[in-house]
């Protein structure tokens, strides 16, 4: 087998003599002579304190490479925090793709593990993978333990949206609030709801990117190091067996990880992130997959946003491949992991621990548990809702819209004693898609105006451009295509507009004739929200991006780079 790094470091002359005299630095000699240089893309970062602890897996990393024969390369990558992050993570998880498919591309490496975490951080690092199309085996960063605050657990994010809404409601006081703050992140590890970093990483085991069982595991737990051990050997495999993510990763990969999403009750977001992954495979995967694989799977594990418990009872109940048992069924067989086995054949030995965590079959969370693909005279390109955070009630539904141009005009209007606005109205803000904010922040659960809550109303249907967090619940259109400002007919709304929402039958309708919404003209104010940066990357990025319905990646970065660059440096 010949090996890509040998380009850069076999024979005798002089580019051969300067790859390896400036990287031997107490390395031995035997590191340039055929040994698999194995990557580690690290995320780890003060400033992503989700992936903070990523520099120790690394370390374990680092010596199963060794122990396996290859060489280790740490090799930071972009990293992205989603809480600090602005405008949002997500304008730079393209960025993230694309600054680690070149760095890999641009280096003498062979193979490489991923070391992710925080929610764009995971599909940013798969992404570049099946884009360069190196072997390649991820590490899911696992989420943190479980914080408790006056004898209760918290959920990051859910708790942080459901408190507040308390303090504004003025049934939990200020203080007190202020007070969660210093509970809600126990330990090291990443966001311990179902949120988008939970769904990603146990999403990435559904792929078959991570050996099977990792994914879940909590940071602190002594285990992951081990796995992180084991898969720093098994990457040293996966180059000598050249196992590739075109190799691996098929539309049947895609399938279970829609099987999967709806069975852990996963993020929406994960919708965006799996059409852009299999984007850069050239596997055929639509939204419309989604709905018809997903939506009819039973919602089994009990956590936040969804329901009660967080990733450690997860863990403890069983994990994610006692999960993925239940539905073995429904899941496509052919479909292999970086094992080089079959995903399903892990599952038998797969046992449930705790039925409250993880439910059966035939008690579920929610019989329906996946993403439904709405699409209508306000969504032509389609729309999505995750049934299981939204309120029963409301999943049929009629009325008046009140909306809003933009997120400084919602903050603006929200509390406004005058604004027009009851439990039946439909809160419609635009403006927040990929171009238009830009980045397509997670805005879209719009907290209710202070006189509902004090009204005792904890759920109105909200629509919109953008995304919510994954932390998020309530009955929230998300992912609306086009968005207002790529002309979507969001931009014709006006407040008063009836509006029809309709989830078993996959509808969202604008009760508008068509020409009279053909002759509206867009709001000008959604227009001036597409915000014509000057430079930089998100010049790039509205030029480029693309719609949420196929997974708003760069339009040149869908497809493969491939391993191969042959021009040499000097
Ligand atoms: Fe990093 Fe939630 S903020 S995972
Ligand atoms: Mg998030």
């Amino acid at each position: 087998m010949e090996l890509r790094s040998s380009h850069w470091y076999a024979g005798t002359d002089r580019n051969a003599s300067i790859h390896r005299a400036w990287m031997r630095r107490g390395v031995p000699g035997s590191a340039f002579e055929g040994r698999p240089q194995i990557a580690i893309a690290n995320t780890a970062s003060d400033l992503t304190p989700c992936n903070r602890h990523l520099s120790e897996v690394a370390q374990s990393v680092r010596d199963g490479v060794y122990e396996a024969g290859g060489i280790p390369l740490e090799m930071p990558v972009v990293s992205l925090g989603e809480t600090n992050v602005r405008p949002t993570a997500m304008l730079w998880r393209n960025m993230a793709a694309m600054a680690t498919e070149e760095l890999l591309r641009a280096n003498p490496v062979d193979g490489v593990v991923l070391l992710g975490g925080c929610d764009k951080t995971i599909p940013a690092l798969l992404m570049a993978a099946a884009s360069v199309d190196l072997p390649a085996v991820v590490v899911p960063g696992g989420p943190m333990l479980t914080g408790t605050f006056r004898g209760q657990p918290l959920g990051c994010g859910t708790d942080t949206w459901r408190l507040s809404e308390e303090v504004r409601a003025g049934t939990m006081s200020q203080a007190a609030f202020l007070d969660s703050e210093r509970a809600m992140i126990r330990s090291r590890g990443h966001c311990n709801t179902m949120g988008t970093a939970s769904t990603m990483g146990l999403l990435a085991e559904a792929l078959g990117t991570t050996v099977p069982g990792v994914a879940g595991t909590p940071a602190p737990d002594s285990r992951l190091l081990e796995a992180a051990h084991t898969t720093g050997m098994l990457a040293v495999e996966l180059v000598e067996t050249d196992r590739r993510p075109s190799t691996l990763l098929t539309r049947a990969s895609f399938h279970n990880a829609v099987v999967a999403l709806a069975a852990i009750g996963g993020s929406t977001n994960a919708v965006v992130h799996l059409l852009a992954i299999a984007g850069r495979l050239g596997v055929e995967l639509t939204l419309d997959d989604v709905d018809a694989i997903g939506s009819r799977v039973p919602a089994l594990v009990d956590l936040q946003p969804a329901g009660r418990f967080l990733m450690e009872d997860l863990h403890r109940a069983g994990g994610f491949l006692a999960v993925l048992r239940e539905v073995e069924d429904l899941l496509d067989p052919t479909a292999r992991t970086v094992l080089g086995t079959r995903l399903v054949e892990h599952l038998r030995g797969a046992e449930v621990h705790d039925r409250e965590v993880i439910r059966t079959r035939s008690a579920p969370l929610l019989a329906e548990g996946g993403i439904a693909v709405l699409r209508g005279n306000l969504a032509p390109d389609g729309a999505i809702i995750k049934p299981a955070a939204a309120s029963p009630h409301l999943l049929r539904h009629r009325g008046k819209a009140v909306v809003f141009e933009s997120i400084e005009d919602f903050r603006a209007r929200v509390d406004d004693p005058d604004l027009e606005v009851d439990a039946d109205s439909v809160m419609v803000l635009r403006g927040c898609g990929p171009k238009g904010y830009p980045g397509m922040p997670e805005v879209a659960n719009m907290p209710l105006p202070t006189k509902l809550l004090e009204q005792g109303v904890r759920d109105v249907v909200r629509i919109c451009d953008g995304r919510m967090s994954g932390t998020a619940y309530g009955t929230v259109v998300l992912h609306v295509a086009p968005e207002a400002a790529a002309g979507g007919p969001l931009a014709r709304v006006r407040t008063g507009d009836w509006v029809e929402l309709d989830v078993p039958g996959r509808r969202l309708h604008l009760d508008v004739d068509d020409d009279e919404l053909a002759q509206r003209a867009p709001s000008p104010a959604s227009a001036a929200a597409y915000a014509a940066p000057r430079r930089g990357w998100e010049r790039l990025y509205v030029d480029h991006v693309q719609q949420a319905d196929t997974g708003a990646d760069l339009d040149f970065l869908v497809g493969s780079s491939g391993p191969e660059v042959s021009r040499e440096s000097h």
